[in-house]
């Protein structure tokens, strides 16, 4: 049986948010080389906070350090939201893991919202953070998050967060097979695209005011460990100034992955350019 095409665009997207500010201005692409891409000619043009691009097929989509993004079309949510925060350039990166734990909560209201429309009473999926971003759902990775800062005069001027998740049934290549996922596979229910945006974006608005009245992440820090996916696990840290192994026992108050190493002593581990994995594998 061929599933009815999902509708999906501009009108379909507004028409699902639930937030005072966040995609209040929203664009949509049916192909665009990277959400971040036109997000930061959007944000140099003077788009306001809050603004959103999204797309439906990324022809050169961006990942962490350097990597691409696979960005079929009709499969995935693509999406950047512009920010102009009045924060320390220090305090940008926790911005992260506060969409990192919206994607968590919004996918999970969504799968259960899908659940509930088939009958079903039981929360199926279980959503999961490898820190700082990566959201994992049984061990596979379903999203990742791709943070970029502009800096003038040493303060904010704007801060691009690009999220893309998989959710639609996709070949991966050889190399992404064995670690990648989506959420309608991990959950078994058909999962609207726009309602995802809809839940994640309202799920980061909310937090988006305790983290910048605060400054910190104290406020979802217990949230954000029980999410945690290498939370009481063996990770190795693959930091350009040294690979060591330890314990991974939380995040700190500013995001930082606590590492005990087997001399007793606890490291904090800033995310910038370094890595964490299991030692048997992706987590
Ligand atoms: C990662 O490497 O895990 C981060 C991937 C981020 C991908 C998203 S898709 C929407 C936005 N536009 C991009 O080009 N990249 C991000």
């Amino acid at each position: 049986m061929t599933l009815p095409e999902e509708p999906y665009g501009e009108k379909r997207l507004c028409e699902k948010l639930k937030t005072k500010w966040a995609g209040r201005v929203l664009s949509f692409y049916e192909e665009i080389d990277s959400t971040n891409v036109r997000a930061k000619q959007e944000a140099e043009d003077g788009a306001e906070h809050g603004t959103v691009v999204v797309a439906d097929h990324q022809t050169a989509g961006r990942g962490r350090c350097g990597r691409t993004w696979n960005s079929p079309s009709a499969k995935n949510l693509y999406f950047t939201l512009i920010l102009r925060p009045s924060i320390l350039v220090e305090q940008a990166s926790m911005l992260t893991l506060v969409m990192a734990i919206a994607v968590a909560k919004g996918m999970e209201k969504t799968v259960t919202a899908a659940a509930t429309m088939g009958g079903e009473s039981e929360m199926p999926t279980r959503c999961q953070i490898k820190w700082p971003n990566d959201i994992v759902v049984n061990g596979r990775k379903i999203c990742g998050i791709l943070t970029e800062l502009s800096i003038v005069e040493q303060q904010i001027d704007y801060v691009l967060v690009g999220v893309g998740i998989n959710v639609k049934k996709q070949e991966f290549s050889a190399e992404l097979v064995d670690k990648a996922s989506t959420l309608e596979e991990a959950c078994g229910f058909v999962i609207d695209r726009s309602d995802l945006l809809a839940n994640v974006l309202a799920e980061f608005e909310e937090m988006y005011v305790s983290f910048t009245q605060s400054g910190n992440l104290k406020f979802l820090r217990k949230a954000y460990d029980e999410m945690l996916v290498n939370r009481g696990r063996e990770v190795c840290v693959l930091d350009p100034k040294g690979e060591f192994r330890g314990m991974a026992l939380g995040i700190s108050d500013t995001g930082e992955l606590l590492v005990k190493r087997e001399n007793g002593s606890v490291e904090a581990v800033y995310a910038g350019e370094v890595s964490v994995r299991g030692i048997y594998g992706y987590v």
